[in-house]
């Protein structure tokens, strides 16, 4: 922050306007930093399909002669200093550099500036949203990030204008189109982990360090942004439950499709009683479910309402163009000066529940034994001290395979932990694993 020479800002006000209020629209000048996948994407959209009033005047990246590409109109500097950015008369910068730093400063300074900003950034908002939407309107500006969540699916504006006059108390959904990705392709063409992941990478679903979306931490600050404008509690996203789909093999998928299943990472986030019960983990999903039928990068959002219902909002969540169409309405809508939804979000309102993980459903459990019978006997006898009770036991259809699974009728998974250990004869289980059943 320090080596940026305030003297080189301009506030909105002092700047001097390129807006042309004649019978054409004001032409909105924009600025993006970052020409990776979703930044190159936007760029091309604005040069290519937007309006005219929407004018691409900079871009900024690291090493920027590698990125350079002749479909850029020629009057479009490209750039490796933010400070050129900030001094420039760009009217809204676009922020899609990701990570925590130096986009969380960038985004700052901008708003400083008077310039208001469109932003991607999950994690950014996550941590810091409602403070910088403070600033931004302290500073007269405005600040969305309708591309933070969902890639293209435009989930935030839909729940925050939408959905307004409902009371929401639980939203569920698959917010990661890599892991979406990867769980898809070994379910539906027992494609491996690992290929599946290459290829979600390739086709640029993938963050930077691909388990920033395995171990769910991508889909954690997703949940907590939505639960922050649903369902109006303040989380902090490392008090978020997650279970990376790294666990999960082939052996899953065969049992689960035994029980008419398929398995999805799943982020969940209900307010009960002034307890907020978050998580993202994998799960058990009816194949026929909205859940179970999402295949590659799609995301699904459901909310449930005190008065609507059940709300389902499904497309692309990753990915280049989707997430492109994301940013560039939030600059139209900027540019018209309607109201970007962002700036509805009323944090003075917000709660700040306990957060918790104990959800009641029923799950499956599968562990490795040589004795298959000895073990579901072992394991009833066990859960049933606990009155938990045995729901199914699932077949062993192939001989090789150590592995045997039952399901678990609804309890806590702590509860289940708790008997799973205390009743574990450790001769006849040699591991196990829990996985909960949504239905
Ligand atoms: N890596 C993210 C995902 C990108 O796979 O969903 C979109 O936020």
């Amino acid at each position: 922050l320090d080596s940026i020479n305030a003297k080189s800002l301009h506030t909105k006000s002092e700047r001097t306007c390129s807006i042309d209020r004649g019978k054409h629209k004001a032409v909105c000048k924009i600025a993006i930093l970052g020409f990776g996948t979703v930044g190159s994407a936007v760029a091309r959209i604005l040069a290519e399909h937007a309006p005219d009033h929407l004018r691409l005047i900079h871009i900024c990246n690291r090493d920027v002669n590698r990125k350079k590409v002749d479909w850029i109109p020629p009057q479009v500097q490209w750039t490796e200093r933010f400070n050129d950015v900030l001094s420039s008369d760009a009217d809204v910068i676009v922020e899609l550099i990701g990570g925590l730093q130096p986009a969380e400063d960038w985004i700052r300074c901008a708003l400083l500036a008077g310039k208001s900003v469109v932003t991607a950034n999950k994690q950014v908002i996550a941590d810091c949203g409602p403070e910088l939407l403070n600033l931004a309107k302290q500073r007269n500006c405005r600040l969305a990030f309708g591309a933070a969540v969902a890639g293209g699916v435009p989930v935030i504006s839909a729940i925050q204008d939408g959905l307004a006059g409902d009371e929401i108390s639980k939203i569920c959904g698959i917010l990661n189109g890599t892991c979406n990705y990867i769980l898809s392709e070994m379910g539906d063409s027992g494609a491996t982990f690992t290929t599946a992941l290459v290829e979600a990478q390739k086709r640029g679903y993938a963050e930077a360090d691909p388990r920033e979306d395995i171990d769910g931490l991508d889909a954690r600050a997703k949940l907590a942004i939505l639960a922050r404008i649903g369902l109006h509690a303040k989380v902090c996203t490392t008090r978020i439950f997650c279970r990376a789909i790294s666990a999960i093999e082939p052996v899953d998928f065969e049992f689960a499709k035994q029980l008419g299943c398929t398995i999805r990472q799943v982020s969940t986030a209900e307010l009960n009683k002034g307890v907020l019960f978050a998580a993202v983990q994998p799960a058990l999903v009816a194949l026929s479910s909205p859940f179970g039928l999402a295949r590659g990068s799609q995301n699904i959002v459901v909310c449930t309402g005190k008065f609507g219902g059940e709300t389902t909002f499904q497309g692309l969540g990753a990915g280049g163009n989707p997430t492109a169409v994301a940013v560039v309405s939030d600059i139209l809508a900027m540019a018209a000066n309607t109201n970007v939804s962002s700036n509805g979000v009323s944090p003075s309102h917000d709660i700040s529940p306990r957060v918790s993980n104990d959800f009641v459903t029923s799950h499956y459990v599968r562990f490795s034994t040589s004795h298959t019978m000895r073990a579901v006997s072992a394991l009833v006898k066990a859960l049933e001290t606990s009155k938990i009770n045995v729901g199914s036991v699932l077949a062993n259809r192939s001989r090789s395979s150590k592995f045997s699974a039952v399901t678990v009728q609804a309890c806590t998974p702590s509860a289940l932990q708790k008997a799973l250990k205390q009743g574990r004869p450790s001769d006849i289980f040699q591991f196990y694993r829990i996985i909960p059943i949504l239905n």
